[in-house]
């Protein structure tokens, strides 16, 4: 198995400290789940992980949601339900990890690293695109 990092990168960013913040550590306890994983870590610790992390995102997912109501992003339905998609995943990761299901952790980081690519790294990306085009269109106005 790799020893690889999910790392935070300039390029991700929203141009929105606050989230970008809390981007920022979600990133780093997928890391803290990552590295549990490896070693080995007992169930108890990977649930407690697993747990926090759905917590901080539920906090993150929220305030995203309310900027993105603010700025009237026009797919804020659709990136809501990807949120939720990521908070019942993680539900089902412990409900699993309770049960004790062999192999999990593969498809635990997999789906992260998922998520940081395709979420993190482009849906994300594209409210930040909407803004700043909203952001020159009124300048220009
Ligand atoms: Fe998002």
């Amino acid at each position: 198995m790799d020893m690889m990092r999910y790392e935070w990168n300039p390029r991700l960013s929203v141009n929105n400290e606050a989230i970008d913040h809390q981007r920022k550590a979600m990133i780093r306890l997928m890391n803290d789940l990552h590295f549990a994983m490896l070693q080995g870590k007992g169930r108890e610790k990977v649930v407690r992980l697993l747990d926090d992390l759905r917590g901080i995102s539920a906090e993150h997912f929220a305030f995203e949601e309310s900027y993105l109501a603010e700025i009237q992003y026009p797919y804020l339905r659709w990136h809501r339900d990807r949120h939720a998609e990521f908070l019942q995943k993680m539900t089902s990761f412990i409900l699993q990890t309770e049960s004790n299901s062999i192999g999990l952790s593969i498809d635990v980081m997999n789906y992260l690293r998922d998520w940081l690519l395709n979420h993190i790294g482009v849906e994300d990306k594209k409210y930040a695109d909407f803004r700043a085009s909203q952001a020159s269109t009124l300048e220009h106005a």
